[in-house]
């Protein structure tokens, strides 16, 4: 009960604090639990608010003109039976910047089949493909619409521009199978690339290419062994790279009631695919990389001998003991060369720290990139991630790392790199993402300047409640 009361009176504040028109629309029970990923920085927000005119501290560039949005899991139930953190039901929430203001601040559920029984609300319209129809994972823009991505399963969600419209949308009906969070835009011609999966087609992957008006124009079956679980690719100007490793689908964790039945499987061999992006699956060159894994690559690109350089952030292993998420830090960020002329791969260490959701300037997806942006993780590996207070710039030609320190008790997300202008150079234009700052329950929305990276922020813009924890954001430039 007083966990109730206190979510009434921060309810109130939010609404002193934040101007015009908050509300929050319904309240969710709250029961208490030491479960790590309902609990401290991941606690569900537990309603739906608006807040308009946001309070900024410092100078918002008048150039940010649009919205900054970030999905993740904000379970309505809280059920640990089986429960993983990267199933929680999806929720998005947004600020929109505009002429050096923050005009609004909103959270929306997703509005799936189980969320819309929950709420008692309408459930969005368009294909949900069946019970599994959370989305909760990244945000793409695609055909000048912002939407909620999911691997595995579910249709695409396409976003309203204030998040009040949500809609199942299969790309308009070309999209046959299943979608991925992480699809890698064309350096090309501007179509998105994906390598999707789904635990009921365990004998294939498909690379999927969505074109820049939102329809699916290829959909390849690509055979593997054991149902892996592919999380993320990435794309160069020749080719798709096909991470197959070895954390795969588990009948004995599916038939034991998890919701997340992928677990690490040392029978499966490690190996990365080069995919010639018009290529057929008898052109695919697959070559062997000792046992890791990876959720997040930060870029790939083509050499002029005919190797591919990719950056991602590894791990040894996962999902090897802990059903609920995942339990031990990366090794690091690694550079791999991947060459298939030698069938080799060979990895060298960029940086041992912890670090995660490795980004980049968006506009260098496949091709040669020089700055990788990542979030600091705690040293001792944690599940409420207390204690990572920080970002990493890493300049890869002259091999320094910065590091932006936010201060004990803020803990930042994942930071996403907006260019200042269309033609600035490379790393010339801001980092946006949110910082929890726990000690108030508040949340800021951080501008930092690419070129000042560990002097402090431009602006922030006060989000007054706690917004939990979540997975990628996105910055979508007003039209
Ligand atoms: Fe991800």
């Amino acid at each position: 009960m007083a966990s109730v009361v206190e979510k009434v009176i921060r309810g109130a504040v939010s609404r002193v604090l934040g101007g015009i028109a908050s509300f929050n629309r319904r309240w969710l029970p709250v029961p208490d639990g030491p479960y790590p990923y309902f609990t401290g920085l991941h606690e569900p927000a537990a309603g739906e608010y608006t807040v308009e005119n946001l309070h900024v501290t410092g100078v918002l560039p008048p150039e940010l003109d649009g919205r900054y949005l970030r999905i993740g899991p904000n379970p309505v139930h809280r059920d640990t039976r089986g429960h993983h953190w990267f199933v929680g039901d999806g929720m998005v929430h947004g600020v929109r910047l505009q002429g050096g203001q923050a005009r609004w601040y909103r959270n929306r559920f997703v509005r799936s089949r189980k969320v819309s029984e929950a709420l008692d609300v309408p459930m969005a319209p368009g294909p949900h493909r069946g019970r599994f129809d959370n989305v909760n994972t990244a945000l793409v823009a695609v055909g000048g619409s912002a939407w909620a991505l999911v691997e595995a399963g579910s249709a695409p969600v396409r976003l309203g521009d204030d998040l009040e419209q949500q809609a199942y949308d299969d790309f308009g009906g070309t999209l046959q199978g299943p979608f991925s969070a992480h699809p890698h835009r064309d350096p090309v011609t501007g179509d998105l690339h994906a390598i999707a999966y789904r635990g009921d087609e365990p004998d294939s992957v498909r690379h999927v290419v969505v074109s820049p008006e939102g329809r699916v124009r290829r959909e390849l079956r690509i055979p593997v062994a054991h149902g892996p679980m592919v999380h993320d690719c990435a794309v160069t100007e020749r080719y798709v790279v096909i991470l197959d490793l070895p954390v795969t689908f588990s009948m004995k964790s599916m038939l034991s009631g998890q919701y997340f039945p992928y677990r690490w499987n040392p029978e499966h061999p490690a190996r990365v695919g080069l995919l010639p992006k018009d290529g057929g699956v008898a052109d695919i060159t697959w070559v062997p990389v000792d046992p890791c894994f990876v959720f997040h690559t930060a870029n790939a690109y083509d050499t002029a001998d005919g190797q591919v350089v990719l950056d991602a952030v590894v791990y040894d292993r996962v999902f090897d003991g802990s059903t609920h998420g995942p339990a031990s830090n990366p090794r690091g960020l690694e550079r791999w060369i991947i060459d298939p002329a030698a069938g080799s791969v060979t990895r060298r260490l960029v940086d041992a720290a912890p670090q995660e959701f490795p980004r980049i300037d968006g506009r260098r997806s496949g091709l040669p990139h020089r700055f990788v942006y990542t979030l600091g993780l705690p040293e001792a590996f944690t599940p409420d991630i207390v204690g990572a207070s920080h970002l990493f710039r890493h300049d890869l030609h002259t091999g320094e790392r910065q590091r932006h320190d936010f201060g004990a008790g803020l803990a930042p997300g994942e930071f996403v790199f907006v260019p200042r202008h269309e033609a600035a150079a490379e790393d010339d234009g801001w980092l946006v993402g949110f910082v929890i700052d726990a000690a108030v329950d508040a949340t800021d929305l951080v501008v930092l300047d690419a070129t000042r990276f560990e002097g402090p922020p431009v602006a922030s813009v006060r989000i007054p409640h706690r917004i939990p924890v979540g997975f990628h954001g996105e910055w979508f430039p007003a039209r």
